[in-house]
């Protein structure tokens, strides 16, 4: 296994980097609707905290895998794809690509204007505005909070869609995205 891609495979890097952040994007959003719907205290906040720290760290990985993603071999479609099974997956995956970024920066902005601190681990601590911005603060919370939704529904389709190619079409979808030959 190579760390770039080849013409009919994923490099380990493009591997590692899809589901380190799909394991956070997932969580991200399953936590996001469950603290919002948390009582206000000591409990809710720290895991508001926890959700912005990772939150930052899927901002920074997702502005790398632009990169990764530009810089690398498209893969050639499996021959047992239609056509328009090849752009409904293309178009899947680059409004997956762009919600990973729209999301976080969303966040980071929502935070900011509404004078929140965003603290990683302790290591440092980005100071919100000392004068919000309540306009600002309002139009990033709009867009975090259905980006959220709608980054839901496009995972269930992405993933029923992976699904469908492992256990009824039986090919090598899934398997690409494993690694495997
Ligand atoms: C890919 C990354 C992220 C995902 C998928 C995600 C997802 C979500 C979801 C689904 C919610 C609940 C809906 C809402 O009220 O907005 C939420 C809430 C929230 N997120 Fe994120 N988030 C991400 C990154 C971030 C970042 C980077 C920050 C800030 C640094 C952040 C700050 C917040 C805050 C403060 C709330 C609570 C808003 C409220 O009180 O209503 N999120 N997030
Ligand atoms: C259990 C969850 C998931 C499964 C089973 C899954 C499965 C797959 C598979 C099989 C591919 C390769 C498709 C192909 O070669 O045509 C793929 C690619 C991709 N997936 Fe997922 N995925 C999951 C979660 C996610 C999540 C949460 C995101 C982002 C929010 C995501 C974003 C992407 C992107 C952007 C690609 C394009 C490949 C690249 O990185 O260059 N996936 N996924």
């Amino acid at each position: 296994m190579s760390l770039k891609n080849t013409s009919d495979s994923y490099g380990t890097l493009t591997i590692i980097l899809h589901w380190l952040m799909a394991i956070m994007i997932i969580a991200l959003v399953i936590v996001g609707f469950i603290m919002t719907s948390m009582d206000d205290g000591n409990d809710k906040w720290s895991i508001y905290a926890t959700h912005k720290a990772v939150g930052l760290i899927v901002l920074v990985l997702a502005l790398f895998r632009w990169y990764w993603v530009k810089s690398n071999k498209k893969l050639n479609p499996l021959a047992s794809l239609s056509n328009a099974e090849i752009t409904i997956a293309n178009t899947t995956k680059w409004i997956l690509m762009i919600m990973m970024l729209v999301i976080p920066v969303s966040g980071v902005i929502m935070s900011l204007a509404g004078g929140h601190n965003i603290g990683f681990f302790g290591l440092f601590t980005i100071e919100g505005l000392a004068e919000k911005n309540k306009a600002v603060g309002g139009i990033a919370h709009e867009i975090h909070e259905i980006g959220g939704i709608a980054i839901a529904v496009v995972i269930a389709l992405h993933v029923l869609a992976a699904f469908k190619h492992h256990f009824l079409k039986k090919d090598n979808t899934l398997g690409r995205m494993l690694g495997r030959k």
